[in-house]
């Protein structure tokens, strides 16, 4: 089998691919859409007459597609839930924030195929009689947001926007938002509020499910890059032949993005669930293996926010036997098959799909204060436990890193990542500034007891540690610990 399965990158970095409307279309770009708008009234599943939006839907819903942003919602359930009463317009808003760490795989298509990211859009729209939508992009990515816009442009000029699309009577119109350069206008309700021209302060939720109260209080579906490009490759093969690619509850391909130390670091299109984390990181085609002489000695699996495995760690399962009984089985966590059940069931998440992979000359002390650096920046600072929690975590990572440490940090750090998340905060950030603390200190606690308790003993012996960090060397934070 061969590592790869090219869908959505099927085209792209292909020798002559250019991002020019006329290539996408002589590779049987916009075909799919085309022959949707013919479609007309369709025989549905349980043989009644259905309209072809209602029809696309269906077929998304069979697909068993789940969202390629982070959290693996149902497509098809999220286009369902959507309030087609109101008699409010109904909004689509894709998400290009694209700010999680380690993820790099959403500008790539916008870079070098940004007329499959339209076709998605503009099938995804049709199917739920939405007439404007929003590319809402990360603000850094100026590029990106400039080939979108020349690829609207042409789409405009050929009738593929617009009104009368294509003859069909059927109206879009699609425009391009920079975002605010924050990561959390990446979470949907903050992304909202952002294009709403606001601060991105989260929304609680309920009431704000953005499908019953999204943009300007409508309607609205939110939707990641890559999950839009799914929908047009759904729509391309039937929602019943996608879903024989990947695995069961875990269809389809997804992009993964290898990062860290690995000889051949980048993305890479799977079958969902068929290809195992030491696969991505060992196969000649895919990560490439390990940097020469180096061992693995831990792997996030699924952008910074998702919960670190420690290499060697063996995660219980639950399995069948072949009587149907249930088992439960031990399994090391090279051996995972990368799908979002797995991972989830392994306590910890495949995410954005962003695989960083770290070897043995990693300081994870060094790397935790790192990524905990970037979440106290990030949070919008609404609820308690998040501003205080996510700022406190880092204070304390950077005093270890400092020479200011103490044995008892690493208890400490738990204490703190432990009371942020379960339901106290407004968003998932919570979850996400915390899951890295309680991984990395707890399944590496003696690195970090051991860092600290070296600084105790470097100041009682009056020879404080030098920061390990000279860039923050002269940081007011990084006292030693005075109560
Ligand atoms: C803090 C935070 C940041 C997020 N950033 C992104 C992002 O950059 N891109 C993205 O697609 N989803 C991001 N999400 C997930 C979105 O809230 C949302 O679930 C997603 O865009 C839905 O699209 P999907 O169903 O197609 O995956 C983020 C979530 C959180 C909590
Ligand atoms: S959890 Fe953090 S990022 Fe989310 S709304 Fe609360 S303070 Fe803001």
């Amino acid at each position: 089998m061969p590592a790869e399965h090219r869908l959505i990158l099927r085209n792209i970095d292909q020798p002559g691919y250019t991002t020019d409307l006329e290539c996408y279309r002589r590779h049987g770009g916009y075909e799919a859409l085309k022959r949707s708008l013919a479609l007309g009234t369709v025989t549905g599943a349980d043989g009644t007459s259905i309209s072809a939006p209602e029809h696309l839907r269906q077929e998304v819903t069979r697909s068993g597609l789940r969202g390629r942003g982070g959290a693996g919602f149902s497509c098809g359930l999220k286009w369902s839930l959507v309030d087609r009463k109101s008699g409010k317009p109904i909004y689509l808003v894709c998400n290009a924030d694209e700010s999680e760490p380690g993820t790099f795989k959403d500008r790539q298509i916008i870079h070098k195929d940004p007329h499959q990211l339209l076709e998605g859009m503009i099938l995804a729209c049709y199917a739920n009689d939405v007439h404007l939508a929003y590319i809402y992009i990360r603000g850094e990515f100026m590029e990106g947001a400039r080939i979108l816009n020349r690829a609207l442009r042409e789409a405009r000029e050929n009738g593929l926007l617009g009104r009368n699309i294509l003859g069909s009577g059927y109206d879009l119109e699609i425009h391009v938002h920079r975002g605010a350069g924050a990561y959390i206008c990446g979470e949907e309700t903050g992304l909202l509020e952002s294009l709403e021209g606001k601060r991105p302060y989260p929304r609680v939720k309920p009431p704000y499910y953005p499908a019953v109260l999204g943009l300007y209080l409508c309607p609205t579906i939110v939707n990641n890059v890559e999950t839009l490009c799914a929908v047009k490759h759904v729509i391309e093969l039937g929602g019943a032949e996608y879903a024989k690619l990947g695995t069961p509850n875990n269809t389809g391909t997804r992009i993964v993005c290898v990062s860290g130390h690995v000889q051949r670091p980048g993305y890479y299109e799977i079958e969902v669930g068929r290809v195992t984390l030491r696969e991505l990181i060992m196969s000649p085609d895919l990560g490439g293996g390990l940097r020469e002489g180096r061992k693995l000695k831990a792997i996030i699996p699924g952008g910074v926010s998702a919960k670190v495995f420690k290499a060697g760690e063996k995660v219980k399962l639950k399995g069948r036997n072949r009587d149907g009984t249930e088992a439960e089985v031990s399994v090391d966590v090279l051996d995972l098959p990368y799908d979002f059940t797995t991972l989830t069931a392994a306590g910890s998440m495949s995410g954005s799909g962003a695989i960083i992979v770290l070897d043995d000359s990693t300081d994870v002390v060094d790397t935790l204060a790192n990524l905990s650096d970037f979440f106290a920046h990030e949070s919008c600072g609404q609820c308690t436990p998040c501003r205080e929690g996510a700022l406190w975590m880092s204070k304390v990572l950077r005093r270890l890193t400092h020479g200011g440490g103490r044995r008892v940090d690493a208890e400490h750090l738990l204490h703190i990542a432990d009371n942020i998340p379960g339901g106290r905060t407004i968003c998932a950030f919570g979850e996400a500034c915390s899951w890295p603390v309680q991984s990395f200190v707890g399944k590496f606690k003696d690195e970090f007891e051991a860092r600290g308790a070296k600084d105790e003993a470097a100041r009682t012996a009056g020879t404080p540690a030098p920061a390990t960090d000279a860039r923050l060397a002269a940081s007011p934070d990084a006292r030693p610990y005075d109560g």
